[in-house]
């Protein structure tokens, strides 16, 4: 993997993490968890170049991102699918995901976690964090189709400290 800086990214971002999704991965290499996620951004924002996700309250990935509000976004090759479907549909509570087969850790320099089988790594501050409101929706179609059980999302803001690429 090579530094790049955040400005250097050249996939479409939509199709990135819309379509190819990405791990979030919370901790230290003694003690970590990831998950899978399909929304999130990464733009401009405070004259800084940023990274959000958002990550519903449940998830045991939302407790480590509290714990140090840092995190990495990992992306794949599509035949790593398998693996992420299984990161997004079982939680780190009841599998062992800090030692899953074909996810190989991996301890950056600045201490945060990816994975050998990662193509672009973005390591993030949280700068900014909010919970979805009900009453902040303008659309509020939107509440009932994603919100029926009232786990709004936390949505984290991160500034992009570090970009890792495979190319
Ligand atoms: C394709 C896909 C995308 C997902 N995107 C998100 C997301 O953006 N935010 C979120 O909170 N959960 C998302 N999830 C669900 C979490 O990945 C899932 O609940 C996971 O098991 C949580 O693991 P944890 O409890 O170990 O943190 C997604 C799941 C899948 C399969």
């Amino acid at each position: 993997m090579k530094q790049i800086s955040p400005k250097q990214i050249t996939a479409n971002p939509i199709d990135l993490i819309a379509n190819n999704w990405m791990l979030i991965t919370a901790g230290d290499i003694s003690d970590f968890n990831t998950m899978t996620a399909s929304w999130g951004m990464v733009g401009e924002m405070w004259g800084m170049d940023v990274a959000q996700a958002v990550v519903r309250p449940q998830r045991y990935t939302h407790e480590y991102i509290e714990r140090l509000h840092k995190f990495t976004l990992s992306f794949f090759p599509q035949e790593m699918k398998r693996v992420l479907t299984v990161m997004g549909t079982q939680s780190g509570r009841d599998i062992d995901k800090m030692h899953y087969p074909g996810l190989t850790v991996v301890e950056l320099p600045s201490g945060l976690v990816s994975f050998k089988e990662a193509t672009l790594v973005v390591e993030c501050e949280v700068i900014y964090k909010d919970c979805f409101k009900p009453e902040s929706f303008v659309n509020k179609e939107l509440i009932a189709r994603w919100y029926p059980e009232s786990d709004y999302h936390t949505l984290y803001v991160g500034q992009i400290t570090n970009v890792w690429s495979a190319q």
